[in-house]
């Protein structure tokens, strides 16, 4: 696993707000949200471009130092306009899925690898596009912001784009480690399918197997965390 450290894309991260004409961020750290309360950005995240397509970041929100952090990729469509992680479809899914692994939500803080929206537009409609390696990198800094102030035993893969940015490593391959237990920076790192995945795979047998996984996944999460 590389040691690779997150690099900063732009300059303009580096000026201060007020030196840019803007008042400088006053928002609390998002770990610092209960569930069920609106999330609040870390930070006015300039270090890519994707902003300047997006309806605001969406950080991560769950108890301040809850034993399992979950990892997705990066907010839909509904997460952009309602400013908080996993509250679409994808979301319900792993309320279904937390709930048949035995895991309360009070035990999970819910955040993505990259917290703006990507999408590019199909007719009338905002169609999500995978972030590049660069907008992983650039986006790291507020992943590492969270693992230090929540502090999880056990971190959740959420797809591929996820296992990249938590191991740090450009080159990971899910499809070689679903089902595994790794560590990471002295954590455990059980990584799954995307909940996407097991929604929108084409076949239904491909779709009960990947729910089945995030299942047993979220099932290892809960008793490693517990021990
Ligand atoms: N997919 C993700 O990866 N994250 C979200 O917050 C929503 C959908």
């Amino acid at each position: 696993m590389s040691s690779r450290k997150s690099t900063a894309s732009s300059a303009s991260a580096d000026v201060p707000d007020e030196a840019r004409g803007r008042p400088a961020p006053t928002a609390q750290h998002p770990a610092d949200v209960e569930p069920g309360q609106h999330p609040v950005t870390l930070d006015d995240c300039r270090r890519c471009a994707l902003w300047s397509r997006a309806t605001q970041a969406v950080g991560g929100v769950g108890p301040k130092h809850a034993p399992i952090m979950m990892v997705g990729e990066q907010p839909g469509d509904k997460e952009d306009q309602q400013g908080a992680p996993f509250v679409g479809p994808a979301g319900q899914l792993l309320d279904d899925a937390l709930k048949e692994a035995g895991v309360s939500r009070r035990d999970v803080y819910v955040t993505n690898a990259v917290k703006h929206f990507k999408w590019e537009p199909r007719g009338k409609r905002r169609m999500h596009k995978t972030p590049a390696q660069r907008e992983i990198d650039a986006c790291h800094y507020w992943l590492e912001r969270e693992l230090a102030s929540v502090g999880p035993r056990v971190i959740v893969a959420l797809g591929a784009t996820a296992l990249k940015a938590i191991l740090e490593d450009r080159a990971a391959k899910l499809q070689a480690v679903v089902g595994k237990v790794l560590t990471h920076g002295g954590r455990h790192v059980v990584p799954t399918y995307h909940p996407s995945f097991a929604l929108r795979a084409p076949d239904e047998a491909t779709r009960e197997r990947a729910y089945a996984a995030i299942v047993a996944a979220l099932r290892d999460a809960g008793k490693l965390a517990s021990r």
